[in-house]
């Protein structure tokens, strides 16, 4: 009946701004759909995802158990999907090819749209960190036919063996952004005897050589250990902004440990000169909340003039929501749904700007499962706090971490 008016309402629907509420086809909002359920020993943690410019989405992350390598070293599985994330075939493995150490952590990825040095539009790039008892290496690697195989391509940073002990002088943790005619690549450092740990970049124009190390966030108390860079372009106020977790000793912050931080700045690379700030939330009893751990961040254009910044943290089901820029006063917590995973990562569809991807893994103490999952729900109905398809009630995911 009706299949004019139907038809009608639906052209009046797809031609609504992103401000107004989309209300996007069920069939393209789920959550946590399951991606990968590792043998009873493994675990699938830190998930990192892209999309290709051909629409098919990217998921990888660091894996371990001894039932899925047997043996082998550890590599970085990875996972294709071509219907918006509702179903998922495992392609490859990114394997270490240079310094018999495996694929160990923290792997993080990205697709070129622009050439590169000799590399060409739609080359997929994948970093991670490979370690031993000898070092921690950030290691690049490409693939040019659509992530089926990988190359070696350089050592990005060096460090010493992984211990997160102040002192000691291993890197983590690389967050990638292609911005003019570089490749940027974000990462944890504790190599500087000035500080326990700082947020470090470096910058390459042929991926192959790295210019100085370039401060990004460090703090002159020693103790502060400002970790997991991410990174994201706001676009209506032209800013960047970088997310990052700001342990310092064992103080806490309302409860938090790993209180998260951003900064805002008109670069990417001058993050250094930025004030920290906090996000802190009042609740409606006038208690602040701090979200805690291996945040992530970015933007969609839904939500108003500023859209809607986005931050996810290790400990909740919630995300973190600004639409004022940025600023101070104005963070929210919306339920998400999507169980609270160590160092969860954060998609906004390239084509369907208010569709948000949130893709976690394991907790970091682990809970018992360990598989990969994944929700795509609408900016929108996020803002609003409508239910949607199969999401569960509100709900706050108490549960301490260590990072
Ligand atoms: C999400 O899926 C995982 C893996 O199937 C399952 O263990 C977990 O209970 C699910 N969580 C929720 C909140 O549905
Ligand atoms: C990836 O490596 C695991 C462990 O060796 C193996 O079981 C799996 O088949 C590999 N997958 C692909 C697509 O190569
Ligand atoms: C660590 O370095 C030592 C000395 O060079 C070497 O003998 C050993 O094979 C290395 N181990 C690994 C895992 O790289
Ligand atoms: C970790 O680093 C600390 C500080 O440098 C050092 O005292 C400790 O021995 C290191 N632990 C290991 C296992 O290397
Ligand atoms: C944190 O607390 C533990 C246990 O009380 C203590 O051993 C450690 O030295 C403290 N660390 C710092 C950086 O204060
Ligand atoms: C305020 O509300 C939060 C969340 O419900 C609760 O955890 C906290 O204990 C409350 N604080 C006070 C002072 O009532
Ligand atoms: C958008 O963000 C800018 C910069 O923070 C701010 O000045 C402006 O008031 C914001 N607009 C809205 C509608 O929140």
């Amino acid at each position: 009946m009706h299949s004019t008016l139907t038809a009608l309402l639906g052209l009046a629907l797809q031609a609504g701004s992103v401000f107004s509420k989309p209300h996007p086809p069920a069939s393209e909002t789920f959550f946590n759909r399951t991606i990968y359920t590792p043998p009873a020993d493994g675990r699938a943690l830190y998930a990192r995802i892209a999309e290709l410019h051909t629409g098919s989405l990217l998921v990888t992350s660091s894996l371990s158990g001894d039932g899925i390598f047997e043996g082998e070293l550890q590599a970085f599985p990875l996972w294709e999907s071509e219907d918006g994330g509702a179903s998922w075939t495992w392609i490859s493995n990114i394997t270490d090819q240079v310094n018999g150490w495996g694929m160990s952590a923290q792997p993080a990825l990205l697709e070129l749209r622009r050439p590169l040095g000799k590399f060409k539009p739609g080359t997929v790039l994948a970093a991670g960190n490979s370690w031993s008892n000898n070092g921690t290496r950030i290691d690049l690697y490409a693939s040019t036919d659509k992530a089926r195989t990988w190359e070696f391509v350089s050592h990005v940073a060096e460090g010493g063996r992984p211990n997160t002990t102040n002192g000691a002088t291993p890197v983590w943790e690389p967050f990638l952004l292609h911005y003019e005619d570089e490749l940027v690549v974000y990462y944890s450092d504790q190599r500087d005897p000035l500080h326990g740990q700082k947020l470090s970049h470096q910058t390459s124009s042929d991926l192959l050589t790295w210019g100085p190390v370039v401060n990004d966030a460090r703090f002159d108390e020693y103790l502060a250990r400002p970790g997991m860079t991410t990174v994201a372009y706001i676009p209506p106020i032209d800013k960047w902004i970088v997310t990052y977790e700001l342990p310092v000793g064992n103080s806490s912050s309302h409860g938090s440990n790993y209180p998260v931080n951003y900064r805002l700045s008109d670069s990417p690379l001058t993050f250094d000169s930025s004030p920290s700030v906090e996000i802190l939330i009042t609740l409606a009893n006038g208690t602040l909340f701090a979200p805690n751990a291996s945040p992530y961040v970015v933007w969609s254009p839904s939500g108003g003039p500023n859209g809607t910044i986005i931050v996810s943290d290790a400990d909740y089901s919630q995300v973190y929501v600004n639409t004022k820029g940025g600023a101070a006063d104005a963070w929210e917590a919306k339920d998400s749904g999507h169980p609270a995973a160590y160092s969860r990562a954060l998609h906004v569809f390239e084509k369907k700007q208010d569709l948000l991807v949130v893709v976690g893994g394991d907790t970091f103490d682990g809970n018992g499962v360990g598989a990969l999952t994944l929700s795509v729900e609408s900016v929108a109905s996020l803002l609003g706090e409508e239910t949607g398809p199969g999401k569960p009630p509100g709900f706050l995911v108490q549960m301490p971490t260590k990072a």
